[in-house]
């Protein structure tokens, strides 16, 4: 069957909205291993906002940070603190990914535009989703420059060395009480995605909180969007939290995928990046529950990486804490063995893990 209105090749960048994009440029170099690879800003002729452009691998990230009081970046940053602001998706044809998307409804952020430099031409457009978040579609037939035409190249001036970060797994959303159906709906009939599969508060409870959560993907699977919204439990969702301090919905959690998590998390490890503890207990039993791995089971435990196991096969995953003090976004580093699962049997324990550092924060 071959109706998909809205192909996409994959996730073309993610562009966030922080504070201060210098300093943000150079965690995600020295603690993650990206390379810094485009800029744009005041020395090439854009007047009100500076953008690092980091690559790792299939991953491309942009930090953007306002230069001036009024910009609505600034303003971004000041209600949601850093955050995601595109999720970019490179298509082959921006504007009739556009046109499709707004005829079903989806509501315009910017009619699709063309701009070139000697490198080439790219075109562009954007539509809403959960929150002040945007899909931006990105046609970049033949385009050969560093990233966007405007943007120059420029090379960090460390030693970086790369963490074996590969590519981007699966993008979650939060939204609020009651507006996962509406965001799941918005997937399936605006953009053409499948629902993969549902989680109540059954699943995903622990004596304090729960919450629900759907996944949608797109036609080819390179898109996968949980979306979670709170559920009522004893005390505050996680999940709240989270909208409490981003002042609504936003993207939690960026899954980014290796082929050798062990050397990931080491290296991840090594250079200041952390991550929600686990008790030892959780791995008293693992190989019970999922069976024989590939993997030596000491270094898993030493790192505090997780396992879970479906009918396709099995997958190791850990979480870091949120990457900026308020209690948003965060980064999941995930290594699939056959399983395209999320790591259900691993719920509980990382929910409880969260609530810890919930209580720590005042917010449980
Ligand atoms: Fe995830």
């Amino acid at each position: 069957m071959n109706d998909d209105f809205l192909p996409i090749q994959g996730t073309d960048h993610i562009e966030f909205y922080v504070g201060n994009a210098k300093q943000s440029a150079l965690y995600y170099q020295y603690a993650f291993g990206y390379e810094l690879v485009a800029y744009a800003g005041p020395e090439t002729g854009v007047k009100d906002k500076a953008s690092y452009v980091l690559k790792q691998d299939k991953i491309r990230l942009v930090l953007t940070t306002a230069l001036q009081e009024e910009s609505p970046i600034a303003v971004h940053v000041s209600k949601h603190g850093d955050g995601v602001k595109v999720l970019a998706l490179w298509v082959e044809d921006a504007t009739k990914s556009y046109e499709e998307t707004t005829k079903r409804g989806a509501k315009s952020i910017h009619e699709p535009f063309t701009i070139e430099d000697e490198h080439g031409k790219v075109t562009m457009a954007s539509i809403q989703t959960y929150g002040e978040t945007i899909h931006t579609f990105v046609e970049r037939t033949n385009y050969h420059g560093p990233f966007l035409p405007g943007f120059i190249e420029k090379k960090g001036t460390g030693q970086i060395t790369s963490t074996g970060l590969k590519y981007i797994d699966h993008c979650v959303g939060n939204v609020g009480w009651g507006e996962m159906n509406t965001w799941v709906d918005f997937y399936e009939k605006v953009m053409g995605f499948n629902l993969l599969v549902t989680f109540d508060d059954n699943d995903i409870s622990t004596d304090y909180t729960a919450l629900m959560s759907k996944v949608v993907s797109n036609g080819n699977g390179y898109i996968k969007f949980p979306i979670n919204e709170p559920a009522e439990g004893k005390k505050k969702s996680q999940i709240e939290e989270y909208i409490d301090f981003y002042n609504g919905a936003g993207v939690q959690h960026i899954a980014i995928a290796t082929d050798d998590i062990v050397h990931t998390v080491t290296e991840l490890r090594k250079r200041g990046v952390e991550f929600l503890y686990v008790p030892e207990n959780y791995y008293d039993d693992l190989l019970d529950r999922v069976g024989h791995i590939d993997e030596d089971l000491q270094p898993l435990k030493d790192l505090n990486i997780l396992v879970d196991r479906d009918d396709e096969g099995y997958l190791l995953q850990i979480f870091t804490r949120p990457v900026q003090d308020r209690p948003t976004v965060f980064y999941e580093i995930i290594q699939r063995k056959g399983a395209k699962s999320f790591g259900k049997g691993n719920f509980k324990a990382l929910f409880e893990a969260i609530e810890r550092e919930q209580e720590l924060r005042g917010n449980l």
